[in-house]
């Protein structure tokens, strides 16, 4: 058992400028630098903030909650709460507190997931579970979850309700993509509702959190819910792409983790559904495959496999899908008052289905 990073992990800064490279990308241009100014000042208080969280007491719970948070990430959730605060009173105690609550929600369900789904790298790193093994890594997730809820509880009964809400549809989301569509589900249906319970329940609790806790007028609060709700699902489809991607450089992820443990993805589900031959072999040769790595098989017997898949139209629709979400994530946002904060959202929505990583 080892507490330390381990070789190869981002340094700090490189944290930072990985997330600021985001954040500079959204607010691009002359019309939002003073906005990029209150919201990287925001971005700090919340980078200050989940650093004095995961610093406690306990030797090795600091070691292991603090272990991928240290790694990286891309810090979305937290620039989105803070994004929509503009609308209110701006970058208030508790939107700080809201945004660092929200994301050690995310941070959590990471340690979670890569159990779940046999990751063994995130963020660059090996998995908390390929470190300290799955328990350690189970029992971390929920310690997150459970500092998630004091900070929540700290902001009061809507935030705690937020919270709770949020958490079981993240949740459920994830049961559901357990165990897969009962009959007389549509598959690509269901996926989708996973997408957005699974990812959108808590991208959208980021963009409602920032309109709550800055005070903002009740009104914005459905169409952030909306735009939040999309702009995740749009997030998750593209994270579909990814998972495809032969950069693991960029993704800090193993190239087709999901589809190599048979987690279903938007593009392997559009695949299973075409009926040309050639597409019909690639789904055969993807399920032998999966089969195979579950006995025992070396992953990379399907490399060739995840190849064909990146290039297959399955991918190029998934994309397309991702867009479509994008759009209509923009869409919801009609009722917000034309301005910098409006504009910025817009640019996330087209930043996150352009991303790599
Ligand atoms: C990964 O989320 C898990 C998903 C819901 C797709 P991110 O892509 O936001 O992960 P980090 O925080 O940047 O590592
Ligand atoms: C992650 O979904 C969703 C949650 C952690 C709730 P994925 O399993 O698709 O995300 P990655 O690709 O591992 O980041
Ligand atoms: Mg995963
Ligand atoms: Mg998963």
């Amino acid at each position: 058992m080892t507490a330390s990073l381990p070789a190869g992990a981002h340094a700090p800064g490189e944290r930072l400028s990985a997330q600021l490279g985001l954040t500079e990308r959204v607010l691009a241009g002359p019309r939002l630098r003073k906005l990029l100014g209150v919201v990287e000042a925001g971005l700090d208080e919340v980078e200050q903030s989940l650093a004095r969280e995961l610093k406690v007491t306990d030797a090795l719970a600091d070691a292991t909650t603090r272990y991928l948070y240290e790694a990286g990430g891309k810090r979305v959730r937290p620039m989105l709460t803070v994004l929509t605060a503009q609308l209110g009173t701006g970058t208030t105690e508790h939107v700080i507190a809201g945004a660092t609550a929200l994301e050690m929600t995310h941070l959590g369900s990471l340690y979670h997931d890569d159990v779940m789904d046999g990751a063994d790298v995130r963020r660059g790193v090996p998995s908390a579970h390929a470190v300290w093994g799955n328990n350690v890594a189970i029992l971390t997730g929920d310690l997150l979850f459970s500092r998630a809820s004091q900070l929540m509880a700290q902001i009061g009964e809507r935030a705690i309700r937020l919270q709770a809400d949020t958490f079981e549809r993240l949740v459920l989301g994830q049961m559901h993509e357990t165990v897969g569509p009962q009959a007389g589900d549509d598959p690509v249906d269901f996926y989708l509702q996973v997408l957005s319970d699974k990812t959108g329940s808590l991208i959208a609790a980021s963009a409602q959190a920032g309109v709550l806790f800055s005070d903002a007028p009740e009104e914005y609060v459905q169409p952030v819910l909306d735009y939040g709700e999309r702009v995740g699902v749009a997030f998750q489809l593209l994270d579909d792409v990814i998972d495809l991607s032969a950069d693991a450089e960029a993704t800090g992820k193993v190239p087709g983790t999901d589809l190599r443990a048979g987690v279903p993805t938007m593009p392997s589900l559009l695949l299973a559904r075409a009926s040309d031959p050639a597409s019909r072999a690639l789904k055969a040769t993807i399920d032998d495959g999966v089969l195979r790595i579950a006995d025992g098989a070396d992953p990379a017997i399907l490399d060739d496999a995840i190849a064909r898949l990146r290039d297959h139209p399955a991918t190029a629709e998934t994309r397309r899908q991702a867009y479509a979400w994008a759009d209509a994530a923009v869409a919801a946002l009609d009722p917000l008052p034309a301005g910098a904060v409006r504009d910025a959202l817009v640019k996330l929505s087209h930043v996150i289905v352009d991303r790599s990583s």
